[in-house]
């Protein structure tokens, strides 16, 4: 019904819709280098890591693993272990090990510099319909939506969807909604502007925004009062709390210039668990089964908090000057400077800043 309200009554005016977004998106968008190339390995480099982060710090990573990694060839070669080790810091490392394994299936089918096809790229590992759509398009101007978070959001908005778009009948609603929007003429720039109109302007917490809006004659959300509500998602599981302490062992200490010291050699060990950070190191962790405490001590006893999608982590470090290392299965002494060359959670990496910070100087 709400739907056909849209296409129906404003069909005829998609040339409007058009118009005033590219419109805003001409005068609002931002430079990103991604968006100055139509080379295909850049752009899936770019969204695989914008699935992880934000553009401000996925700028950083994308010009590192570029400047690296120039094309498909190159990281084909890399060691998996370095492919992590870039990725440090933006968590969810299976993403990195996909990108290693897809750039060297590229090479494997002579697919390189990068392929073009829509089906041959969404068949590799960790690229979806999102990614796949992004690549397509904005590479080689292809007629494919790419619908991200924003664009989900934008386009519940402009038709007034309140299906849940993150359940399977939700996401076949949607896509067949954004194939009719889709502007088969230039779907680049469509894309871009839809999924930048979302990321700037049509924000989840919209303020006055809606008041001025350039696609408000357009949007059906705005015309019956349900913007701001939409778009629906389907209920979240509970978040499950877990505590942990990380022991570090510190064997001796050695003199630094400006007298700072620092650990000769720790001991770390890699995560084997079917569990959260599979395969990364870190240091010895002792899981409690819940602190059933206050939230007061939960805060002063287990500094850090960590979250991850449905996990709350508390953690917390306990430093063991020792003569000798003790002999834990599974552990690893390493030289305390050899620690940047393991790939570890992002959580460790806090964890160290913090006590790098409180070593004595
Ligand atoms: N988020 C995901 N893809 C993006 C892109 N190409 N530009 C800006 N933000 C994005």
């Amino acid at each position: 019904m709400q739907i056909c309200d849209f296409f129906c009554n404003f069909a005829p005016k998609m040339e409007n819709l058009y118009r005033q977004l590219y419109n805003w998106y001409a005068q609002n968008h931002r430079d990103l280098p991604w968006r100055e190339t139509e080379d295909g390995y850049a752009i899936w480099l770019s969204e695989i890591i914008l699935q992880q982060t934000r553009v401000a710090q996925g700028l950083e990573y994308y010009r590192r693993f570029i400047a690296r990694w120039p094309n498909v060839e190159a990281l084909a070669k890399a060691d998996e272990a370095e492919v992590l080790r870039e990725w440090q810091g933006l968590g969810y490392y299976s993403r990195a090990r996909n990108l290693h394994k897809a750039a060297q299936m590229i090479v494997a089918n002579g697919w390189a510099p990068f392929p073009t096809r829509f089906e041959d790229i969404r068949s590799l590992p960790g690229i979806g319909d999102y990614t796949a759509g992004a690549i397509v398009s904005f590479a080689y101007n292809q007629p494919y939506p790419a619908m991200d978070g924003n664009v989900y959001r934008v386009v519940a908005r402009l038709l007034d969807i309140d299906e849940a778009f993150d359940t399977s009948a939700g996401k076949k609603l949607f896509h067949k909604e954004i194939e009719r929007l889709l502007d088969r003429e230039n779907p680049r720039l469509f894309n871009s502007a839809i999924m930048e109109f979302g990321a700037l302007y049509c924000t989840p917490v919209l303020g006055d925004n809606c008041s001025i809006c350039p696609l408000q004659a357009q949007c059906l959300g705005y015309a019956h009062g349900t913007a701001e509500l939409l778009p629906v998602r389907k209920p979240r599981p509970k978040v499950r709390d877990r505590w942990f302490t990380y022991h570090i062992y510190i064997k001796g200490e050695r003199l630094k210039v400006k007298g700072e010291r620092t650990p000769v050699y720790t001991l770390i060990r890699r995560r084997e668990a079917k569990d959260i950070w599979y395969h990364l190191y870190e240091f010895p962790c002792e899981e409690h089964s819940g602190v059933q405490s206050t939230e007061h001590r939960v805060q002063t006893d287990f500094p850090f908090t960590h979250l991850l999608s449905h996990q709350r982590l508390h953690a917390r470090y306990i430093i063991h000057k020792v003569q000798k290392m003790p002999e834990i299965p599974g552990t690893l002494v390493i030289r305390w400077d050899e620690l940047n060359d393991f790939a570890l959670s992002r959580l460790t990496l806090r964890v160290l800043d913090t006590m790098r910070a409180s070593l004595p100087r």
